[in-house]
Parts: structure tokens; C-alpha cells; sequence
């Protein structure tokens, strides 16, 4: 827990999520038309907010699940374990599947859960994130789809959070302490 101050200046508004989510939701749709059985999957916490104005953007019949996991390990070993804290209550068995992330940044996360899902056999395992953190990459995995690419900050807002603070911001802000320079 931080006690530095701090503040927090907007990096992509709420309108423009707004549109980048629409029209992520359209090529989601176009992919995967016609399924009976899409299972949606939102990684806890961060992704609640963007899986929500997600789902309610497809036109398509949709279950949703969450899954929490927590990397664990030393940040700088090549292949960190990921802990499951709360699985998948739902079957993913043969099933269409959409993992849903907030932010790739080294890519440990994603390319363990992903390992994790396909291990359960759906018939289709795809994934897409808001945020990318491209230049953070310790693991070469990109998301099917994905929100924004941004610049290596600290990010906060839209379900995204600083030390469990934040996530109620309806944009996403970088944040800036304000106790340096
Ligand atoms: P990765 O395994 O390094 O790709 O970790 C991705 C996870 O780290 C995300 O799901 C976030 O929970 C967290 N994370 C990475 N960057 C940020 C950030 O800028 N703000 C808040 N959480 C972040
Ligand atoms: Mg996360």
C-alpha cells in the first residue's frame, strides 16, 4: 500500500473507450457468428468493467464466467507461475471461449491462462485485452484483439487499479506521483 501521493492524468477518455469497445465487439461478433455457446471469461479484478460494457455491446448468446489468478515468483524469471485463486465455475469442454484481460504487460499472465483454458479443450480459445503494454513484453504473446497500445505507464481507471484504488474511474489515467522533481 502506497502512500505517496499522487495524481492522475487521463490517457484515453471514457467516450473513446466507448468507441474503440464497440467496434471491438463487432469483429468479436463477426468471428464468431453463428455460436450457440460463447463462454466469456474476465480475468478478476481489472477486467469487471470492460467485460461488462463488452457483453452488453455483442449481440450474440454469451455465458459469462471470471477466473482469478495471481502470478507469483520472481518478476524476473522467464516463466513465472500463475495461481489459480478462483476458477472457472462453468464447463469450457468443446466450447467457444473468450478470455477477457485488462492489460497484457509482460504477458505471463495471459500465456499461463491460456495454457491453463486450452488444457480444457474448448473448440475455440480466443482472447482480447483493453490495454497493451507492448514495450514490457517478457513473453511473446499478443491478445486476438486489442483495445489501445500504450506507452510503459502506470494505468489506473475503468476497473483497473493502484494498490486496490481507482477502478472506479470511468477513463484511464496514468498515474503521476507528485512527490518527485
Ligand atoms: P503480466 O503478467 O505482466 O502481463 O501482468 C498483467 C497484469 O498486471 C494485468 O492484468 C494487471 O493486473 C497488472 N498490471 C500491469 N500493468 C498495470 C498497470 O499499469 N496498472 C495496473 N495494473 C497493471
Ligand atoms: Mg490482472
Amino acid at each position: 500500500m502506497t502512500t505517496r501521493p499522487y495524481v492522475i492524468d487521463q490517457l484515453i477518455s471514457a467516450k473513446s473507450i466507448a468507441a474503440r469497445v464497440e467496434a471491438l465487439a463487432q469483429e468479436i461478433h463477426d468471428e464468431f457468428e453463428g455460436t450457440d455457446k460463447l463462454v466469456v471469461v474476465g480475468l478478476l479484478r481489472g477486467s469487471f468493467v470492460f467485460i461488462a460494457d463488452l457483453v452488453r455491446e455483442l449481440d450474440l448468446p454469451v455465458e459469462v464466467d471470471f477466473l482469478e489468478a495471481s502470478s507469483y515468483g520472481n518478476s524476473t524469471e522467464s516463466s513465472r507461475e500463475v495461481r489459480i485463486l478462483k476458477d472457472l465455475r462453468g464447463e469450457i469442454h468443446n466450447r467457444d471461449v473468450l478470455v477477457v484481460e485488462d492489460i497484457v504487460d509482460t504477458g505471463h499472465t495471459l500465456t499461463q491462462v491460456v495454457k491453463l483454458l486450452a488444457a480444457k479443450g474448448p473448440a475455440r480459445l480466443k482472447t482480447i485485452a483493453l490495454l497493451d503494454k507492448p514495450s514490457r513484453r517478457e513473453v511473446d504473446i499478443r491478445a486476438d484483439w486489442t483495445g489501445f497500445e500504450i506507452p510503459d505507464e502506470f494505468v489506473v481507471g475503468y476497473g483497473i487499479d493502484f494498490a486496490q484504488r481507482n477502478r472506479n474511474l470511468d477513463h484511464i489515467g496514468k498515474v503521476r506521483f507528485t512527490d518527485e522533481g
